[in-house]
């Protein structure tokens, strides 16, 4: 267990030519803000940037967490697909608020968002489903996610036989399939600093629009 620690504090954090977070240039809608980030992680060639974890809130009143993939951001807010029976989906039914955490290692930035979880009605899920990669397609359409699972035999037929489904029919949609959208109330900018004089913003939504400030590190 020592060793691991050892290993564990020799790993570096923050290194490379890191972006400085000009403050004096914020515009009023975080929105903006995130779409400015979310595309200069997309130019750095950062893996994945928009793999994001999605953080909901189980039955037992404890925090649930995964990673999802971004679908969009637009004026109602930040988009992920799901299945509504899924244990996400569940939760998301039963407590409609959720947190999403991008981090983009090679700028040192941490994004974070909190707000209500409302779906989308059946056409745009549908169009969503419909735009997945026919593996992506099947994998949902078997249904069942989150519940225990025999054995990975059983797992292979049932991709097996949605790919077939697939084929015979391409406009099958998954019953379930839910695009989201998050409303938000909160969203803060982390910029990660070599010195550790890391620089945090946070934007509130108020009645009249946003508000914002500087968080300490
Ligand atoms: C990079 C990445 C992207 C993922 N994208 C999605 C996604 O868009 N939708 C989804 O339902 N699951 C996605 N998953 C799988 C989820 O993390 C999770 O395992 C699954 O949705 C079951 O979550 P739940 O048991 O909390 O419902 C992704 C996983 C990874 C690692």
């Amino acid at each position: 267990m020592s060793d691991l620690r050892e290993v564990l504090r020799g790993l570096e954090v923050f290194s490379g030519e890191l972006p400085v977070f000009d403050t004096a240039l914020l515009p009023a809608d975080p929105q903006e803000l995130f779409i400015d980030w979310l595309l200069a992680a997309v130019r750095d060639g950062v893996r994945e940037p928009h793999a994001m974890t999605v953080s909901t809130i189980g039955a037992d009143a404890n925090p649930s967490a995964r990673v999802l993939i971004l679908k969009n951001v637009d004026s109602d807010g930040w988009q992920f697909a799901a299945l509504a029976d899924s244990r996400k989906g569940l939760e998301l039914a039963a407590r409609p608020q959720a947190a999403l955490t991008f981090y983009w290692p090679a700028l040192a930035r941490q994004i974070r968002v909190r707000g209500s979880v409302a779906p989308a009605g059946a056409e745009d899920s549908a169009a969503d489903f419909l735009a997945r990669s026919p593996g992506a397609r099947a994998e949902a359409l078997i249904g069942r996610q989150s519940t225990p699972l025999a054995d990975l035999a059983s797992r292979d037929a049932a991709v097996r036989s949605a790919a077939e489904r697939i084929e015979r029919d391409p406009g099958l949609v998954a019953p379930g399939w839910t695009l989201f959208t998050l409303r938000a109330d909160e969203v803060e900018f982390w910029q990660g600093d070599r010195e550790r004089r890391h620089t945090r913003v946070e934007y509130r939504r108020t009645d009249a629009g946003w508000e914002r400030g500087l968080l300490w590190p």
